[in-house]
């Protein structure tokens, strides 16, 4: 890699994950050169197309860009594997990609919830780029995890580590509605969605392979209940776990186990307080609390992360941090 700092592309650089990439790499102290590809608004300044952006350039079409470090590819799922795999071919150094193309290990499961998989030669070779779990990612193709999957697996792994029994998982989430991407649609209209909040995608949303496939890679857990909520905020996203097992512990035990595990990781704190999303808005952290619903005899924990931060571009920075071993905080420190 260059000594005159990073080469690093973004694709897709328009949608709100692009868009909040850009404005984080843009302030990134290691990074050289950045381009930003948008098939949508290639030939146009950025600053034009989002005037929130103090950011000078212009947007390019995808073939424009050539030779770099780092890539991050924020398509939708299904479109993002092609252009992982000629980033992959072409060789760049490190590809994080943030669609759910990488994230299940199987063909089988990802066919079973997303349909085809385009690019199945390189789903063993991605790193769930989960670190205050799995650590640093390691080789060239990150998958940057959901963001529901980030606050639920962020809240379980430490219980599933250590408890055994587990009888059942139910995850109640509220998200705002820059979760659903950019491109309008009925049900994220201002007027769908202003003034109401309602279930959707349960019981078959797809990040529920995601959260369970992973978790199971630290414990044993049953299958999981998903049941996310659209509710009538920009920004972030609220878990509620409900957790049926057997010798429920103490909430000090808990949040004992957060503590623990968390340790050395800067943006995952527990807190006796439950977390609101205005605690997580527009930073790159994950709150997390627990109680234990001693009538019912349940554990409940709780999770907060920005979607749009923690729960994909963030993270998706706070990896290639960790992946070319600078500091996980580095150009995000004031998203602490
Ligand atoms: N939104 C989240 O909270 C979130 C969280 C975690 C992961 N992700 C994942 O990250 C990826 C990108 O998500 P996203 O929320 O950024 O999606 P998005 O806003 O829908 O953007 C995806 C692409 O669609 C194009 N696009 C932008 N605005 C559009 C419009 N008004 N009409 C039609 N097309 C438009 C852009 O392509 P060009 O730039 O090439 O023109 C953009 O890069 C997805 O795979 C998603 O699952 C999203």
């Amino acid at each position: 890699m260059g000594g005159m700092g990073l080469k690093v592309g973004v694709y897709g650089g328009s949608g709100y994950a692009g868009v909040e990439l850009v404005r984080l790499l843009a302030g990134h102290p290691e990074i050289g050169a950045l381009s930003v590809a948008s098939r949508g608004y290639a030939g146009l300044g950025i600053g034009e197309v989002h005037p929130q952006l103090s950011v000078d350039g212009t947007y390019v079409s995808p073939e424009e860009i050539e030779d770099l470090d780092v890539a991050f590819v924020a398509y939708g799922h299904g479109e993002s594997a092609e252009t992982v795999r000629e980033l992959m071919r072409s060789g760049t150094h490190l590809v994080i990609d943030l669609s759910a193309d990488f994230r299940l290990p199987h063909e089988e499961l990802y066919g079973e919830w997303y349909g085809e998989h385009p690019a199945p030669e390189l789903l063993m070779e991605a790193h769930y780029g989960l670190p205050e779990v799995f650590g640093a990612p390691a080789g060239r193709l990150v998958a940057n995890p959901g963001c529901y999957p980030t606050a639920a697996i962020l809240a379980l792994a430490p219980v599933v580590r250590r408890m055994e029994g587990i009888r059942s998982v139910t995850i109640n989430a509220l998200s705002g509605v820059s979760g659903a991407g950019a491109k309008p649609s009925v049900k994220t209209h201002f007027v769908s969605v202003n003034e109401s909040a309602g279930a959707y995608g349960a019981p078959r949303h797809r990040h529920t392979p995601e959260i369970e496939t992973i978790l199971r890679r630290v414990g044993e857990v049953p299958d999981v209940t998903f049941v996310p909520h659209l509710i009538p905020i920009t920004r972030g996203e609220l878990e509620t776990i409900v957790v049926d097992v057997e010798g429920v512990p103490e909430a000090e035990e808990v949040l004992g186990w957060y503590a623990e595990d968390y340790e050395d990781w800067v943006f995952v704190e527990a807190r006796e307080e439950y977390p609101h999303v205005a605690h997580v808005a527009n930073t790159n952290r994950c709150r997390l609390s627990a109680a234990v619903d001693s009538r019912a005899g349940k554990l409940l924990l709780f999770s907060a992360v920005d979607n749009l931060l923690k729960g994909a571009s963030g993270a998706a920075v706070q990896n290639m941090n960790l992946a070319l071993g600078y500091e996980e905080d580095l150009g995000l420190e004031h998203l602490e």
